[in-house]
């Protein structure tokens, strides 16, 4: 039986005795597996969020999960970035003066290319650059990373989710080798049925914290529900391991941003599956200690 069914399995055997249970008993009660450290914006306590560097951080730390932003430039290249614009992650406001508020959709991908989205953050990263996706995705790649991305904004941008799909299946992500190395995840529930309807196979995380009487809507085209971790708690963790998603697999459950030991071993105390983290080394030393 599959780690999360048996989960499911045994919070529906113990029922509400489990949620009576000291919380870091009942991940133990559940299946004892530490929760998976998911490095948010590539681990962004350690190297500018959402660059190549960054990448390259999580992995030297040992992150197989990495997180990004992905958003479209003005000539319609996919870009890994957190912000909508470009102001406070590069410098912009330098290379661009006329052109406040310095949305990422009003600059071409020729022009962010120019920019420098390292120096803000440390004189050691100066030059390092927005990445495209592709870009992107070929470095996770060479690093045998898993990738949680997340459509940002995607409101902004109609029909992201058609090119984000199309750029993936170019890059080999949706390949069998792929599967169990992508999650596509974002806040809006519209664009996650959009992918679903697209890619099926694909898994999707919806980034939020339903309502119980909702969760079953959820689960027609979503794997996950990530929701802030400041809203989680075992009973809303066991609520949502009790339905099935798309792939016929109990509904997962990764939360963010948990940047400290002692919020990382409360969460995983609540029995959550993935912890999205700036500080995937912190985390990771919190749940093996
Ligand atoms: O992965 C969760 C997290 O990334 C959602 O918030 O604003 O950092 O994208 P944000
Ligand atoms: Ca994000």
């Amino acid at each position: 039986m599959h780690a999360r069914a048996a989960a499911a399995l045994t919070t529906a055997l113990l029922g509400t005795a489990a949620l009576l249970l000291p919380a870091t008993d009942v991940r133990a009660v559940e299946d004892g597996t530490p929760p998976t450290v998911i490095a948010h914006r590539g681990g962004s306590a350690h190297a500018p969020e959402n660059t190549l560097a960054a990448v390259d951080k999580a992995a030297r730390l040992g992150a197989v999960w990495v997180e990004n932003d992905v958003q479209r430039t003005k000539d319609g290249e996919l870009v890994v970035l957190h912000d909508d614009s470009l102001q406070r992650t590069t410098d912009v406001e330098q290379v661009f003066p006329g052109r406040a508020p310095w949305k990422v959709k009003d600059f071409t991908a020729a022009e962010i290319a120019r920019l420098d989205a390292g120096s803000w953050f440390g004189a050691a990263y100066a030059g390092a650059r927005v990445p495209t996706l592709e870009q992107y995705v070929h470095r996770v790649d060479l690093h045998h990373q898993k990738l949680l991305l997340e459509l940002k904004n995607p409101e902004l941008y109609p029909g992201i989710e058609r090119e984000t799909l199309k750029l993936l299946a170019n890059e080999g992500w949706l390949d069998r080798k792929h599967r169990g190395r992508l999650v596509v995840q974002s806040f809006s529930a519209a664009s996650l049925r959009t992918v679903h309807d697209l890619e099926p196979a694909v898994r999707t995380g919806f980034l939020g914290t339903p309502s119980l009487a909702d969760l079953h809507t959820y689960a027609s085209f979503t794997d996950q529900i990530n929701p802030s971790y400041t809203t989680v708690s075992t009973a809303y963790v066991s609520a949502v391991h009790a339905f099935t998603g798309p792939h016929g697999k109990p509904l997962e459950v990764s939360t963010w941003t948990v940047n400290t030991a002692e919020a990382a071993r409360r969460v995983a105390g609540y029995g959550v599956d993935g912890i999205i983290t700036d500080k995937p080394d912190v985390v990771r030393d919190a749940l093996s200690g």
